[in-house]
């Protein structure tokens, strides 16, 4: 969360540096800021809320200046308002910050006491206040920022200018993302390589704990005693281009309708046409003998983890605990020696993830990651990186990249049951073949439409919701809940369709929709019966099913949203793009802002 960029060069900065701010937006967008140097002073514009209002402030004072940094916020200290929006500084330093300044509140009031007055209730201020008290004290930049980072706690990636030093620029970075982008006769400072995408391809990135010292013609590395460090340039993919909406109303609507490509793309990189096998990459461990496998990861691809395990318990026999990243950490487990960390992100950046990833290393665990974006943190920190073919997402609310994650995760049960001797052949053949009919079957639920029309009406009046499945639909049920509150508002809550009638059925009356996901099958009567429960306390009943559980429920549904016949092992993937649908639908009533919901970020790089 929050996004930095940084600019040392010769042409024009502040257009350069409000489009990587575009291109940053989804890290936060509760008010941006730029700053640059002109004739050797700092110079700042900034602007509470989305960057289209510093857009406005921009073309009305433009800021001349090659030199420059820039800063879209996701507000941790201090409301978001203009006045705690970034660059902060002082006329000697101008600073903007990712992460958050542990020990903010005793490096304040020991440089109060120092003289330096703060402005703003910011974390981040104590940085910039305290580089300018060691410049005060005659030291030189680069000396004055070293000492400031030796005195910081928690986590950053840092951009600062000063003034009088139009050919410098210093970044640092310490548990949140930082790149070094390399260009012609100019230097650039990033979050992240998309940022700096149509800048350049030439990228490298910190290490945690280094910090550098960038100028118009190249970068100089340091760790944290100061000793240079190598500086290793790499060749970045991403695309440069602006990413558009190609017609849909919102990125989310676009991302929706690309489910049966990024399946279909996902599936490709893994299921071998000529074999019809699934081939995952040379792995540095084995399967056959890790004892035990822990998933991690946050909301949605947690999600995505709780249906991996169940994939992985039933077809592999494995044993398989999940816990979400943030809780994960502090729970200290006992870990079975030469395990298997499975950590699943879209960004490859969250930053419980990656705590997450480093403590089940440090246990001993294989660290195998399922990652939408190959040049993140997690990428470099893991043994093997299964990727998700998505593209980039670009909707705080991840629908494409979830479905992307579950494809994977499901060759993966695959592969390890085979491994395993857990899978006959013919049951392998069974579930690649529902594996390569999900592209066609999701394509389908397109024509679902004006039936989840009809049950959004009925979701967006209300004001809480209750979402159910059983099985692998239970973390479906949480999916559909967790986008609901996201994108529209609504308090939504997922239990597993069992759990139902001890306690939350209290909550039932002609207000509160129930929601379920319950294709027919092995466990169907059971939620049925829930599904009754429910009903006959004046539930309102919306149910997502297959054609045969439609038949079973006419009568007890208010709404039936009959999905296409699947695979029990694939029909959790279907049912989750359709409750991201509702979700969608239900947003659309409410006129929410679908792909930039209040208070959310999409990379969340933050513990
Ligand atoms: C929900 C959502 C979040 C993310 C979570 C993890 O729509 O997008 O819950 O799934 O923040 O993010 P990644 O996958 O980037 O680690």
């Amino acid at each position: 969360m929050c996004g930095i960029v940084g600019v040392v060069g010769s042409r024009e900065a502040a257009p350069l540096l409000f489009d990587a701010l575009r291109r940053l937006e989804y890290r936060g967008y509760d008010s941006a800021g730029i700053a640059t140097l002109l004739n050797g002073h700092i110079e700042r514009r900034r602007a509470e809320g989305k960057l289209d209002r510093l857009g406005e402030v921009l073309e009305r004072r433009p800021l001349p200046g090659v030199t420059g940094i820039g800063h879209t916020r996701w507000a941790t200290h201090g409301a978001p308002t203009e006045g705690n929006a970034h660059p902060h500084g002082t006329d000697r330093v101008s600073v903007v910050h990712n992460g958050i300044i542990e020990n903010h509140a005793e490096l304040r009031a020991e440089l109060e006491e120092c003289g330096q007055v703060f402005s703003t209730e910011t974390d981040t201020e104590t940085v910039a206040q305290l580089v300018d008290l060691n410049l005060k004290l005659g030291m030189a930049p680069r000396e004055a920022a070293h000492a400031c980072l030796k005195r910081l706690n928690g986590a950053y990636a840092l951009a600062m200018i000063f003034a009088g030093q139009p050919e410098l620029m210093i970044g640092a970075r310490h548990g949140a993302p930082l790149a070094v982008g390399f260009g012609e006769d100019e230097m650039f400072l990033g979050s992240d390589s998309l940022a700096l995408a149509p800048l350049t391809r030439r990228i490298a990135y910190l290490r945690d704990g280094d910090w550098a010292v960038v100028s118009r013609s190249g970068a100089e590395m340091f760790d944290a005693a100061g000793e240079p460090v190598p500086c290793e340039i790499r060749q970045s993919a991403l695309p440069g281009g602006a990413i558009g909406k190609d017609g849909y109303r919102h990125y989310m609507e676009k991302e929706l309708h690309e489910h049966p490509l990024v399946i279909g793309q996902t599936l490709q990189r893994m299921i071998d046409p000529a074999t019809r096998r699934v081939v995952l990459p040379e792995l540095p461990f084995d399967l056959r003998t890790v004892p035990r496998i822990t998933v991690t990861a946050c909301g949605s691809a947690f999600y995505a983890g709780m249906i991996g395990r169940w994939w992985l318990e039933s077809e592999a026999r494995i044993p398989v605990d999940a816990d979400v990243a943030s809780e994960l950490r502090y729970r200290e487990p006992p870990l079975a020696q030469g395990g298997l960390g499975l950590l699943i992100s879209q960004s490859g950046e969250t930053a419980d993830t990656l705590a997450a990833l480093r403590s089940l290393r440090a246990g001993g665990q294989h660290v195998l990651s399922v990652l939408n974006v190959a040049e993140s943190t997690m990428a470099r920190e893991s043994d093997l990186v299964l990727d998700t073919v998505a593209g980039p997402e670009i909707c705080v609310a991840s629908t494409k990249a979830f479905t992307a994650q579950l494809s994977v995760l499901a060759c993966l049960a695959i592969a390890t049951g085979r491994a395993r001797g857990t899978l006959t052949e013919a049951r392998e053949e069974e579930l690649v073949q529902a594996l390569l009919d999900l592209p066609g079957r999701a394509a389908e639920l397109f024509a679902l439409q004006p039936a989840i029309r009809d049950a959004a009406a009925v979701v967006a009046e209300a004001r809480d919701v209750l979402y159910l499945g059983r099985g692998a639909h239970f973390p479906v049920a949480l999916e559909g809940a967790l986008k609901l509150k996201e994108i529209t508002y609504i308090h939504a809550e997922a239990y597993a369709a069992g759990e139902m009638k001890h306690g939350p059925i209290a909550l039932i009356d002609r207000t509160v929709p129930v929601v379920a996901s319950a294709p027919s099958g092995r466990l169907f009567d059971k939620t049925a019966s829930n599904l009754q429960e429910a009903r006959a306390r004046g539930g309102r009943l919306l149910l997502f099913t297959d054609p045969a559980g439609a038949a079973r429920m006419e009568r007890v549904a208010e709404q039936l949203i009959v999905l296409p016949e699947a695979h029990a092992f694939t029909a959790p993937i279907l049912h989750s793009i359709a409750v991201q649908m509702l979700a969608y639908e239900v947003a659309l009533l409410k006129g929410t802002d679908v792909d930039q919901p209040r208070n959310l970020a999409k990379s969340v790089t933050v513990e």
